[in-house]
């Protein structure tokens, strides 16, 4: 399992604006977008290409496209949906499956609601969106569900992590042959008796979405 961070001026500015609590949904659903892009740009470093020939106005020339099969991008729902656009942006012709994951409040157990995710998943590189790493027990749930589908590289995009779920995803995946990371622009304190990260900014489906 591999973490990256990514510390840069501009997610580190996007993220204070979001984190701040008088930042209205308009906003924050147009800085989840841009701070997506930016995580995705890095997430992306490792993305399969093959070689290409083409000719530009000048001489002929190879370049690359990416690889087949198309990178799968996995927005849990209903926050990850938040952070849809901003990938597909970068990517327009990743395809686009769906998990439709919740916690309960007390237990903080994950369950799944709604799966569009393909079956043989092998070979493909698939992008999981999820904004908060709390617990890890969603993402957990849901990687678990890309494996068990044929997926051997799972790289989830969080705007936040907390220590306790980074710690979760390092003891389900350490021994297993299977490329997991994370790549998230902060990794905060701790989690507080709700399961909620703090500093944090809040429940991200509440902040992009403005209803329960
Ligand atoms: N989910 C959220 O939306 N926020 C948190 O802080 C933790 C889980």
């Amino acid at each position: 399992m591999r973490t990256l961070v990514i510390d840069h001026p501009l997610v580190a500015h996007k993220l204070t604006t979001l984190r701040d609590e008088t930042t209205d949904s308009a906003t924050f659903r147009q800085l989840v977008g841009e701070l997506v892009a930016l995580l995705a740009y890095e997430a992306t470093r490792e993305l399969r290409v093959v070689p290409v020939e083409i000719a530009t106005p000048v001489a002929p020339t190879t370049g690359v496209h990416i690889a087949r099969p198309r990178p799968l991008v996995v927005p849990i729902l209903r926050a990850g949906l938040g952070m849809l656009d901003g990938m597909t942006h970068l990517m327009p012709t990743a395809e686009v499956g769906f998990l439709g994951m919740v916690r309960d409040e007390t237990s903080l157990v994950a369950s799944t609601y709604a799966d569009r995710i393909p079956h043989g998943l092998e070979g493909r590189q698939v992008f999981v969106l999820d904004p908060m790493l709390a617990t890890g027990g969603t993402l957990v749930a849901a990687i678990d569900l890309l494996l068990a589908r044929g997926a051997s590289d799972v790289t989830a995009i969080c705007l936040l992590a907390a220590p306790e779920g980074l710690q979760r995803l390092e003891e389900a995946y350490a021994n297993r042959p299977v490329d997991v990371t994370v790549v998230t622009a902060a990794v905060d304190e701790c989690l507080n008796d709700k399961g909620y990260i703090v500093p944090g900014l809040g429940d991200a489906g509440d902040r992009l979405y403005g209803v329960v």
